[in-house]
């Protein structure tokens, strides 16, 4: 295995410890307006004739006829830096999309590949005092290569021809998509942080590792000196019904003066698969949600903290306990809010659409699995984040693909020891799910099988889940099923498209669910309408398989959720 994830030892995340203020460390934000120019030309040292655009945010729903543009486009963003003191410095993005190239004053600070997680960049020899010109070369155009790939070979995605040409049904938004900070810290301080928890009877140990070179570190946890190693009973455990945070401080002082501290702000629980059960806490849990995609109108791919509560304050109202980061990781504010209101998270990579067996399948597992150890490196302190999902729907139609499955799943719990990992897949029939802790099923009977016809389909949805089962003889979880309801359209008798045959879909794949005790999950298709490119199937480029619009207004699925999920709740 390659890509520095060798087994056992975790990389620190690419854009170290999420930034805070602090006596001893600083961050400036540096969201907001920025200046942007789409060009090929090299604008590395300062850019011309720019227009202003709003960061974290896509520039497709942004710059008017910039729809389909995916670059390279440059931007800028000018700032005046608090003194250094003799402390070291980067420049931290939570995400840019797809592939960005940095400079700071003309002098080129790094580069990234991957739109979905954070990355940081040295720039304390090019800082100077006054004003200082951030430059970032944004390349979000599609390639056969990349994690995600695009313009892929024929045969190779779902069939569905899409503009711009992607073999997965969102848009490719471009763009400075995370918030961006100057952050400045003591030089040789706590680099990283790793919490590890494992059940003890009715409560946990957990385990900090503080990886902060050489001087004395001191733990203390809600303000209580403790050990590396700590034990908490059940009523300080996280979990849906009671989400409890604790505070972790970590002080590092060297010669009785202290160098650095920093407070991680953190659940503790455990999670683990026994059988045909997913067990939190020792205790059965079944997942009750949606596949969410960062999805706004304006912001297209742009993190916004309002919407982050806004949906999971609504996923919570509708009786939901859970939602998987579809297809890729979700900003780190969501699961900041996640953590808060007791969801838990199914945390997915950006490899969706995966396909092998051409010149560049190599490369895109190495990324698969990069974006992988990246992805594990910054949310594996997380008590709401719950399982590891590897990959979304990969073409299984060539030998390597099994192959493939295994190494992403062996990789992650070589990562992570401590949750499950598996693949989203269509192909329930295919070999590589041997390889996951839980069978994540896509399955759209109802729709792209059995149109119109919700009987037959429920009896088709039962024979595959029983099939699964019976093959792998381990827990079983729908990662999605649903239906395109056009926001407003109604039938009786219901009919596809109308919000009453969703409503109707979504209700009896749950009873199918419910009568299955080896189904320990079940994720509605999806939370909320979302872009798609430009495709026969897609009207007005939107999938419109959401219980709620894309500006976040119920469907009728979503009340007929909540009085089925409410009931659910209130006796788990
Ligand atoms: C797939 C896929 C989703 C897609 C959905 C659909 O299963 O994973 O990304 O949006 O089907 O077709 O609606």
């Amino acid at each position: 295995m390659s890509s520095g994830a060798a087994a056992g030892t975790l990389p620190t995340a690419t854009g170290g410890l999420r930034p805070q203020t602090n006596a001893c460390r600083v961050s400036v934000e540096l969201s907001g307006l920025w200046t942007l120019r789409f060009d090929d030309r090299d604008w590395h040292a300062g850019i011309r004739d720019g227009i202003p655009v709003g960061v974290p945010g896509s520039w497709n729903d942004q710059v008017p006829g910039a729809r389909d543009e995916l670059g390279p486009a440059w931007y800028e963003r000018r700032f005046e830096p608090p003194p250094l003191a003799g402390r070291e410095a980067v420049i931290r993005f939570g995400s840019v999309c797809y592939a960005a190239q940095v400079w700071l004053n003309g002098t080129w600070l790094g580069s990234h590949e991957g739109g979905h997680l954070p990355f940081a960049v040295p720039c304390e020899d090019a800082l100077t005092d006054g004003e200082n010109v951030l430059v970032v070369r944004v390349d979000g155009r599609l390639a056969r290569d990349r994690v995600p790939p695009g313009m892929v070979p024929p045969g190779q995605s779902h069939g569905r021809a899409f503009y711009p040409d992607v073999p997965y049904d969102f848009f490719p938004f471009a763009g400075i998509h995370r918030r961006t900070e100057l952050v400045i810290t003591p030089k040789d301080g706590i680099a990283d942080l790793r919490v590890q928890t494992a059940r003890d009877g009715d409560g946990a140990v957990v385990r900090v590792v503080a990886d902060a070179g050489d001087g004395d570190v001191r733990l203390s946890l809600d303000g209580a000196p403790i050990g590396t190693e700590h034990r908490v009973d059940r009523h300080g455990l996280w979990s849906p019904a009671n989400p409890r945070l604790h505070v972790l401080d970590v002080e590092l002082s060297r010669g009785g003066a202290l160098v650095d501290r920093y407070a991680l702000r953190c659940g503790i629980r455990t999670v683990e698969v026994a059988g045909d059960e997913l067990l939190l806490n020792g205790a059965a849990v079944r997942l009750r949600g949606f596949g969410r995609h960062e999805d706004f109108p304006v912001l297209g791919r742009g993190a916004h903290p309002a919407v982050a509560a806004a949906d999971l304050h609504l996923m919570r109202q509708a009786g939901a306990n859970s939602f998987r980061t579809a297809h890729y990781p979700c900003d780190e504010e969501t699961l900041d809010v996640a953590d808060q209101l007791g969801l838990m998270v199914i945390a997915e990579t950006p490899a969706v659409a995966l396909y092998f067996g051409d010149a560049d399948s190599r490369r895109r597992q190495e990324l698969a699995l990069r974006f992988l150890a990246e992805m594990i490196g910054r949310d594996r302190n997380r008590a709401c984040v719950i399982g590891w999902s590897v990959a979304n729907e990969p073409r299984m139609n060539h030998p390597l693909a099994a192959e493939a499955m295994r190494e992403l799943c062996e990789a992650a719990r070589a990562l992570d020891g401590t949750r499950p990992a598996g693949y989203a897949t269509d192909l329930p029939g295919t070999a590589g799910i041997e390889a996951a802790d839980i069978v994540f099923l896509n399955s759209y009977p109802g729709w792209y099988t059995h149109p119109g016809r919700l009987d037959v389909a429920e009896a088709a949805l039962g024979d595959t889940l029983d099939r699964l089962h019976q093959r792998h003889r381990k827990p079983v979880m729908l990662t999605e099923f649903g239906a395109d309801a056009m926001p407003g359209a109604h039938a009786d008798p219901p009919s596809m498209w109308t919000e009453e045959y969703q409503a109707d879909l979504i209700e009896r794949f749950l009873r199918v669910a419910a009568a299955r005790d080896f189904v320990v999950g079940t994720h509605v298709w999806a939370f909320a309408d979302f872009a798609t490119g430009q495709a026969d199937h897609r009207p007005q480029s939107l999938n419109f398989k959401g219980v709620f619009t894309r500006d976040r207004r119920p469907k009728l699925a979503a009340r007929r959720l909540r009085e089925l999920w409410q009931a659910t709740a209130a006796t788990r």
